[in-house]
């Protein structure tokens, strides 16, 4: 249950609410799984790089950036609300992959498992009653939508190149100038 210090009983009107035990806990879960996307992420990349995909390999080492900014951005909150953030130890990802559409299976199956971690801890808020970290939550919850949105766009387009190396390099070569938070805009372009 999340619990409200006062610093002046009397006239205070700036109150701030710290994070009960549960909340730490699952914020600090989240940090775990935001900090295994962005390494597992990495290792796509790392892979896409070593296959001549270079756009490919851009697009995800700035996908696992921006997995690294949202796990920093739990890490800030929790301090800031009077928790203390744990940094995971990383466990080595997955590195073989058997092409660039196993990649973005990969990523969609990874994604669809964040929403689920994330629904987790919007569930736990609501039992706790902490509706500030519910709030802050949400911005997750917006940017898991994007991220499977895309993850499937990406997929569709790549069913539909099949084993077309020209279209393969298309794909590749579009992929450069796209990011996570851009990638909404994939179609317009086309
Ligand atoms: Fe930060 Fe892709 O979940």
């Amino acid at each position: 249950m999340a619990y409200i210090c006062f610093n002046n009983h009397e006239n205070s009107h700036s109150a701030h609410t710290m994070l009960s035990k549960k909340i730490e806990a699952a914020l600090n879960g989240q940090v775990a799984v935001e900090a295994a996307s962005s390494q597992a992420y990495l290792a796509m990349a790392s892979w896409a790089e070593n296959q001549g995909l270079s756009g490919t390999a851009t697009f995800l080492y700035k996908h696992s950036d921006e997995e690294r900014m949202h796990m920093l951005k739990l890490v800030k909150f929790i301090n800031e609300r009077g928790g203390k953030a744990v940094i995971p130890a990383l466990k080595q990802p997955g590195t073989n992959f058997k092409s660039i559409t196993d990649i973005f299976q990969a990523l969609l199956h990874h994604e669809t498992k964040v929403t689920q971690e994330i629904n987790g801890v919007v569930d736990t808020c609501l039992k706790e009653k902490d509706y500030t970290t519910h709030n802050f939550m949400q911005w997750y919850v917006g940017e898991q939508i994007e991220e499977e949105a895309l993850a499937r766009t990406l997929i569709d387009k790549l069913n539909l190149i099949g084993s077309d190396k020209g279209g393969l390099y298309l794909f590749d070569r579009d992929l450069q100038g796209m990011s996570v938070a851009t990638g909404g805009g994939y179609n317009r372009g086309a």
